[in-house]
């Protein structure tokens, strides 16, 4: 099937729409007609040199639409059923048979690499050449896309269907790291460090969960301005030297738990620094340097944890997220900006200068 895709042909070229080939879906795969998709800072990544997946590559990994073909053995989805898109799993390893598939044991191969596990994926050029088109199991940013049925939660047909698809990464993990990865509860003391898309899904969800503080810090104001109207009981701009001091002073004595979205080893340590003894700080923004603690930073039983997708199942966390934005206690509709498909390169550029939070692609005008 020909469909319309933006490919990344270069690590510094800009993403262009082409017109590809879509082979059909095969055993265990679903062809779903995009009606919106996310756009997430993972699928820049592609552009590093020394990442694991490499051009030429279709990314995406946030998208939502209708499903147009239902490929063999496949129970439970049917034509014409509504769908989110998430990652990807195997179903097989201990961690997913645990109820952990964000920790399968093949997860960067399933998702980051960007081919499946039996070749690049069903998208060709019109020359027949192979794209990367396994990109956490969708490769969304197209008009239409070969997924896993692993990736899919069926949801009602009344939503916003263009709307819904950054549930499937950067809320997840936002909302999955607070609720369930870092498990805040109610009364619990809560830091983000970053308020973008995931740190602000995070600060939506600790106030849900009934967090007692929620301090969310940021370079942006406008960003903390939101913050506060989205659940944060106090911001603090980052960037000061004192960030960690003032979040123990507000909270006697430190947070229960803190998520760091920015990556940045001092906002690391820092935040290690804001929690009380026996909290525990959540990484979830990709790194780019290394980090480098005194041995006696985590002294006092403090923990530092790893987090991918906010360590939720899918099927389960996003059926909850969604019947709380219909009670309106969780507007993650306000992280969003609409951009049309041939607007990709703007949707880009916004959301690495931090002018949208997060930019959602329509690919059908
Ligand atoms: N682990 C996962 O499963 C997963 C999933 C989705 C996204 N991510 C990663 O999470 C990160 C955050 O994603 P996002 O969409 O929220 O990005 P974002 O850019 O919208 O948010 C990051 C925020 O950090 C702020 N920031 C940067 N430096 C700071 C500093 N020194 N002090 C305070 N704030 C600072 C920025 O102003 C920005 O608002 C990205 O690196 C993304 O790739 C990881
Ligand atoms: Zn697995
Ligand atoms: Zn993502």
């Amino acid at each position: 099937m020909r469909i319309e895709a933006a490919v990344l042909r270069h690590h510094d070229a800009p993403f262009e729409i082409e017109t590809v080939e879509l082979a059909d879906p095969t055993g265990g795969q679903l062809r779903v007609r995009i009606t919106g998709v996310g756009f997430c800072h993972t699928d820049v990544l592609p552009r590093d040199p020394s990442f694991l997946a490499q051009p030429p590559i279709v990314v995406g990994h946030e998208g939502a639409g209708v499903v147009v073909e239902v490929g063999a053995g496949v129970t439970g989805i049917e034509v014409g059923d509504h769908v989110l898109l998430s990652f990807d799993s195997c179903g097989l390893c201990e961690n997913c048979v645990d109820g952990h598939p964000a920790y399968c044991f093949a997860f960067f191969a399933r998702n980051l690499s960007g081919r499946g596990p039996d070749g690049p994926g069903p998208l060709t050029d019109l020359s027949g050449n192979a794209i990367a088109s396994r990109w956490f199991g969708q490769s969304s940013l197209a008009t239409h896309a070969v997924v896993s049925a692993r990736n899919v939660v069926v949801v009602d047909k009344d939503l916003p269907l263009h709307l819904m698809g950054p549930l499937g990464c950067g809320i997840q993990t936002g909302a999955g790291s607070a609720l369930i990865a870092l498990k805040v509860g109610t009364g619990d003391t809560f830091a983000v460090f970053g308020a973008g898309a995931v740190g602000l899904s995070a600060v939506m969800a600790a106030r849900v969960a009934g967090a007692s503080r929620i301090v969310a810090v940021d370079l942006h104001t406008n960003r903390l301005d939101l913050a506060l109207e989205l659940g944060a009981t106090d911001v603090i701009e980052g960037e000061t030297d004192d960030v960690a001091r003032q979040i123990r002073k507000l909270t006697g004595g430190g947070v229960h738990a803190a998520l760091d979205t920015t990556g940045a080893p001092q906002v690391i340590a820092s935040a290690i620094d804001s929690l009380r003894p026996t909290g525990t700080v959540g990484l979830v923004g990709a790194a780019t340097r290394e980090l480098v603690l005194a041995p006696a930073a985590l002294a006092a039983g403090k923990n530092i944890m790893g987090i991918l997708e906010g360590d939720a199942v899918p099927q389960l966390l996003l059926p909850r997220l969604i019947e709380l934005w219909r009670q309106d206690r969780f507007p993650f509709d306000r992280l969003i900006r609409t951009y049309p498909f041939s607007e990709i390169t703007a949707a880009e550029a916004d959301a690495a200068s931090g002018a949208t939070i997060k930019p959602v692609l329509l690919p059908h005008p």
